[in-house]
């Protein structure tokens, strides 16, 4: 048993759940979760496991069994409920609504937005009778913006904001604030082909205000932030961490 606060990070071996780990790890024992690539489990297991304690687990989450399983698994095998939240875990990819298959959109609701409210199920009676929690979602900017073929996670991702603001108000006056963190283009695994593409039009000066495609630790920074101590009167919103990129009308 030890006496840091335990972090459930989903998506936590991998791009922003990484850096997300890599700001959390000084205060935090982390639980990170992933979906079937054993071998970066095995390497972030490395690099973090001092000063945290670290453990990394693989369930793929789809829906509430999912994450059910992955939460009392983490109960059993780190001693403890974890008092911080952040749902990393998911994936974009593009199509067309027209020519779209739709089992593949009930996926990504599942991924994104089922999965962030049946780990906040499964966690929050824990942290509201603590009188202390810290739960992140991870959303985008494009929750808020169109793009051709993206409808379906805007859709995902703008329904995790709305469930961001209605959880942060039940719990508010327990000390467990929610809110939800929306990057641009953030350079990881996930969008490798997208950020060379970028770069080689020299597309970043022009949509990007800060000059430069995102890191990982650039959302961890704020998402530290967020699950501090000192962020206590913050709750309900969803902070972009972009750049400036949502501010560009190009
Ligand atoms: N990279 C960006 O530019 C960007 C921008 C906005 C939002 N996001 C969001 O950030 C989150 C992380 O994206 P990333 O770019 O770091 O991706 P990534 O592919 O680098 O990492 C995703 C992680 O989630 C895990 N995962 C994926 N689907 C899962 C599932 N169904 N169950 C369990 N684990 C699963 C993977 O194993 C991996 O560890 C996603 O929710 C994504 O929508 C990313």
């Amino acid at each position: 048993m030890s006496d840091r606060p335990l972090a459930l990070i989903t998506g936590g071996t991998s791009g922003i759940g990484l850096g997300v780990a890599r700001c959390l790890a000084g205060e935090h024992d982390l639980a990170l979760g992933y979906a079937t690539d054993g071998e970066r489990a095995a390497t972030a297991e490395a690099e973090l496991g001092k000063p945290a304690r670290v453990r990394c687990f693989g369930e793929r989450l789809l829906g509430y069994d999912d994450a059910r399983r992955l939460v009392d698994r983490v109960r059993s095998e780190m001693g403890a409920s974890p008092s911080v939240l952040v749902h990393c875990a998911g994936r974009a990819r593009d199509e067309l609504f027209l020519k779209s298959d739709f089992d593949r959109h009930l996926e990504r609701l599942g991924e994104h937005l089922v999965v962030a409210m049946a780990l906040a199920h499964c966690l929050v009676g824990d942290m509201y009778r603590r009188r202390f929690g810290r739960i992140v979602f991870v959303s985008s900017i494009a929750a808020r913006r169109a793009r051709p073929g993206g409808a379906g996670y805007a859709a995902a991702k703008a329904g995790v904001e709305g469930f961001t603001r209605g959880l942060a108000l039940e719990v508010a006056h327990r000390g467990v604030t929610v809110n939800a963190v929306a990057p641009g283009l953030i350079a990881t695994p996930m969008t490798e082909e997208l950020v060379a593409d970028v770069e080689s039009r020299g597309r970043v000066r022009r949509t990007i205000p800060a000059g430069r495609v995102g890191a990982p630790e650039d959302v961890g920074a704020l998402v530290k932030f967020l699950c501090s101590a000192e962020a206590a009167y913050v709750t309900g919103a969803v902070l972009p961490v972009d750049g400036g990129r949502s501010l560009n009308y190009v």
